[in-house]
């Protein structure tokens, strides 16, 4: 490891997502760069991202926390797990790369809390669900859903602590319409590659029940934008991590879910808070 300038350690990767030419500001890694297997999230009482020597391996994104999340009917955060000043998202494959850089990069300020994370190559979560299919993909989808016009963005984070026990005690078929999708390979239950809200059986009934996760959180019913999802899985849950180009597309997907997502009843929220994340300049 070689001594960088604090632009080059927290550009990482940075290469993707350039905004313009040199000397311009550049996006963060970290979000439109591919999702790597390991994550260290932390949440500081800080104002500023100490300068550190890390692995080129490693990809960090840091934000500053803002006001304007709400809190949601269900929620259990306690008040040390609420907000916070900086945001740090450290991820590489290499879980030692990870643990070294986290190491390293310690904020001038309270540690709120820290999570480690991991995601496999199937993306499935703690309760055997693949998630992370309905999300921007192309560069456009990004320009209108994520990125903001100067090239920064805002963050959601939240730790969800999932109750795997009860949820996996259940047959498949009814874990499967908690969410709306099929379990062994993701199929939206109303069939074809994408979810068919009105689809119905022959008796009327939605084939996606009417608080099925994919509905509740679905853009068209949520009357909301489409988030980045970049969540982590954690021994207890998940942490929930988006990124979008306005805090409300978040707010009204989490409003319209808590008012009756079938998914929530097996989730409790225990740190919730909002970031702003800069370009690097
Ligand atoms: C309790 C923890 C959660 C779990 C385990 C979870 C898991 C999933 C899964 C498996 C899918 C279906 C696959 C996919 O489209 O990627 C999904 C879809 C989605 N989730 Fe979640 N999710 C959770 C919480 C949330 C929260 C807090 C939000 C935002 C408020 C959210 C927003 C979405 C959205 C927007 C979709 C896509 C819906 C669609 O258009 O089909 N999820 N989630």
């Amino acid at each position: 490891m070689s001594p960088i300038s604090r632009r080059r350690l927290i550009a990482g990767t940075a290469a993707i997502g350039l905004l313009g030419g040199c000397g311009s500001p550049q996006r963060q890694p970290g979000i439109a760069t591919p999702q790597q297997l390991h994550a260290d999230i932390s949440v500081w009482d800080a104002v500023t991202l100490p300068s550190a020597h890390v692995s080129s391996s490693v990809t960090v994104t840091y934000g500053h926390g803002i006001e304007g999340l709400p809190e949601f009917p269900g929620d259990a955060v306690r008040p040390e797990d609420l907000g916070g000043g900086l945001f740090l998202q450290i991820c590489g494959d290499d879980p030692d790369a990870v643990r070294d850089a986290a190491s390293r990069l310690r904020p001038d300020g309270r540690l709120r809390w820290r999570e480690k994370g991991s995601c496999n190559s199937g993306r499935t979560n703690v309760l055997g669900f693949k998630d992370g299919i309905v999300v921007p993909k192309t560069p456009r989808e990004f320009a209108q859903e994520v990125w903001r016009p100067d090239g920064s963005t805002f963050a959601v984070v939240r730790r969800m602590k999932l109750d795997v026990a009860a949820f996996t005690a259940m047959p498949v078929a009814d874990q499967e319409r908690v969410f709306g999708r099929r379990k062994h390979d993701a199929v939206p239950l109303s069939g074809g590659d994408e979810v068919d809200l009105s689809a119905k059986t022959p008796d009327g009934e939605y084939v996606i029940p009417a608080d099925a996760h994919v509905r509740r959180a679905h853009p068209l019913t949520a009357g909301a934008g489409l988030m980045l999802r970049r969540s982590y899985n954690y021994d207890e849950g998940l942490i929930f991590i988006s990124y979008q180009r306005e805090l409300k597309t978040f707010v009204n997907t989490m409003h319209r879910m808590a008012d009756g997502d079938a998914l929530l009843r097996y989730a409790t929220t225990t740190s919730s808070a909002a970031f702003r994340i800069p370009t690097l300049n």
